[in-house]
């Protein structure tokens, strides 16, 4: 087993999961299918930060469609509430208005992130959004929420690397890694 196999962050083992090789070999489709959908549209991409910056940087230069690109932070708090409650910048909402939106996410979870986020969208009216992720976890999902474009489905193992982090630690890995139980 290769030394960069496993990695340990605090008291938790991290262990090799998706390889930047099969990442990007699926950057590659994605970008293929999302190039013929849009073709001849303009389109403004909206990209979820932190965690959707790496996914951002490798699929971006694949895109052969006219667009105009946004980042905006998200971040969700958890609540007593189930719902739990989503912080978003208040100027982001300008540029989408009677537009067609892509939106890029690194993983949806329980999908509540995206759910608020679609809301906001719909609210604004004359929106039409897809959405990209890169992973996706089907088993944790709570709210409806559906990607046009989805890297790899996952189980519901809390992972880390391409952008996603443990406590802020982690994202710089190239490679995506899973918890090992
Ligand atoms: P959701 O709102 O429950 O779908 O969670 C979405 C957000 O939580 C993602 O955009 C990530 O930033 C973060 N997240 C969910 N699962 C993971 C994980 O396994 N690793 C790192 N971040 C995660
Ligand atoms: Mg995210």
């Amino acid at each position: 087993m290769g030394f960069d196999e496993e990695i340990g962050i605090g008291e938790l083992t991290f262990k090799k999961f998706i390889s930047r090789e099969a990442i990007h070999d699926r950057m590659e489709q994605m970008a293929e299918r999302i190039n013929r959908d849009l073709a001849g549209s303009e389109v403004d991409i909206l990209v979820l930060l932190d965690g959707a910056e790496a996914f951002a940087n490798a699929i971006l230069p694949k895109f052969n469609f006219s667009n105009r690109v946004h980042y905006r932070q998200v971040k969700t708090y958890q609540g007593t509430e189930s719902t739990g409650r989503l912080e978003l910048d208040t100027s982001w909402i300008g540029p989408f208005f009677d537009r067609e939106v892509l939106i890029l996410e690194d993983i949806i979870d329980t999908g509540h992130t995206l759910y608020r986020v679609c809301e906001m969208l719909r609210l604004i009216g004359n929106i039409r959004y897809r959405i990209a992720t890169l992973l996706l976890k089907p088993k944790q999902l709570q709210y409806p929420v559906e990607p046009d474009y989805t890297g790899f489905e996952i189980g519901p193992d809390f992972v880390i690397g391409f952008g996603m982090d443990y406590n802020e630690q982690g994202r710089d890995l190239p490679d995506i890694y899973r918890l090992k139980s």
